[in-house]
């Protein structure tokens, strides 16, 4: 598949189908963080594969819906149909917990700032572009309680967890988000040649 078909066609996923990921697939999106950029080639990623009814419910206890007592109080109130979307991780049966080890990183020696959120980003990046291409759906996941994912996972201190990919099967009624996906803004929005734009004072 071109690759522009498969960015095309990749978009969040938040009904997922009962079905298990095979270990092919699994190790397939694996495979493509594997390859991906890092600086200095220092590959700080860490991934914990999530994907046992154990881990599972760890995941449900750190993500949003799971700690924010907002979403919980909401999934207690509807009906299974509507709880389903809105309870804690859309029935994902795969869970991928990327982080990086900020001993590995490189450092800008101007700023100080890690590479390691970015090379994390870009590991994450690839490996959701992958599962794409093998027919899986995807949610990227920022929103969750990253110190009860350390202490639930009992993540090594020099880990930061930077985001969790939830992948599998949509379900078979799932439809994407008509407020969120496909809406882009055009190029002459976010990009520019050679010169910003001029700014309204
Ligand atoms: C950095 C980042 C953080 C995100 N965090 C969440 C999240 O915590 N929960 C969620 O349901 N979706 C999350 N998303 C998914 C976005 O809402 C989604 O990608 C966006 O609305 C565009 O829709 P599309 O992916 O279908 O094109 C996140 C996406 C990115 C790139």
């Amino acid at each position: 598949m071109d690759f522009m078909d498969i960015s095309r066609k990749r978009v969040t996923v938040r009904q997922f189908a009962q079905k298990p990921v095979e270990e092919e697939k699994v190790l397939k999106i694996l495979e493509a963080g594997r390859w991906s950029p890092t600086a200095v080639n220092g590959q700080p990623q860490r991934i914990l594969v999530l994907n046992t009814p154990e881990s599972l419910a760890k995941v449900r206890a750190f993500c949003a819906f799971g700690y924010d007592q907002k979403y919980v109080d909401l999934a207690k109130e509807c009906d299974d149909k509507t709880r389903s979307q809105v309870n804690f991780y859309y029935g994902a049966p795969l869970v991928l917990l990327v982080s990086y080890d900020s001993t590995a990183c490189w450092v800008h020696p101007q700023s100080g700032q890690s590479s390691g959120a970015t090379d994390a980003t870009i590991v994450a990046t690839h490996m959701m572009l992958e599962a794409a291409s093998l027919d899986l759906g995807t949610v990227w996941i920022s929103y969750f309680d990253a110190s009860k994912a350390r202490e639930l996972l009992r993540l090594p201190d020099t880990w930061q967890p930077v985001c969790m990919l939830y992948i599998g099967y949509p379900a078979e009624d799932f439809k994407p988000n008509p407020n969120l996906s496909g809406r882009r803004k055009p190029l002459s929005e976010t990009c520019f040649f050679n010169a910003v734009p001029e700014m309204e004072k």
